[in-house]
């Protein structure tokens, strides 16, 4: 006799009658079933968190775009606009669950510096924009890591999205740094060329 089967027939992993029961109880909480593992408010919180982060990121992007936009890094430039447009990718996801979890993604300009985890960047060189974007792609980063934690099992699809957008990130990470011996270069060679 094969244990494993005997167990399933008495204990059975799903209690289908149950999950239907409850499945009708509360239904106005969509997504958010009774047994949704974690504080719904506190995920809604950080996915909010999450999403002003994100806000932020692509108005950073967006202004480094256009102050580097005739330097001579095109990879520099190919990066800013690639990771802006992904960043924006993530603005909608976050907002799409929030949504699903019963909440309202916050776009509100007020409080958003507050709100978001990565700080705007405003410098100009070329070394900096790419030191600033990498700072920024790091909090984000170590923000998704923390988030991904506490969600844990609690919600797979929060965590799932969380995981996607933290590798984004890491990407974005390892971009930047890559570029900063190249950024280094060209400013090297601009100021060579200021001094001829
Ligand atoms: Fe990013």
């Amino acid at each position: 006799m094969q244990q494993g089967a005997v167990v399933f027939e008495v204990n059975p992993i799903l209690d289908v009658q149950t999950i239907r029961d409850r499945a009708r109880r509360h239904i106005q909480n969509g997504a958010v079933t009774p047994n949704y593992g974690v504080d719904v408010n506190v995920v809604l919180r950080l996915l909010n968190d999450a999403l002003a982060t994100e806000i932020v990121s692509v108005l950073s992007y967006k202004r480094q775009y256009f102050v580097a936009k005739t330097s001579a890094s095109a990879n520099l430039v190919a990066t800013l606009v690639e990771h802006a447009t992904q960043d924006l990718l993530h603005v909608d996801r976050l907002a799409e669950r929030i949504v699903q979890l019963g909440g309202t993604p916050d776009f509100s300009p007020v409080g958003l510096p507050e709100r978001s985890h990565a700080e705007y960047a405003d410098g100009t060189r070329l070394a900096e924009i790419v030191r600033d974007a990498l700072v920024m792609e790091r909090v984000a980063v170590e923000s998704y890591r923390e988030m991904v934690r506490y969600v844990g099992d609690g919600d797979p699809t929060t965590r799932r999205l969380l995981e996607d957008l933290l590798a984004v990130q890491e990407q974005h990470a390892r971009n930047l740094l890559s570029l900063v011996e190249e950024v280094s270069l060209v400013e090297a060679s601009r100021a060579v060329r200021s001094l001829t």
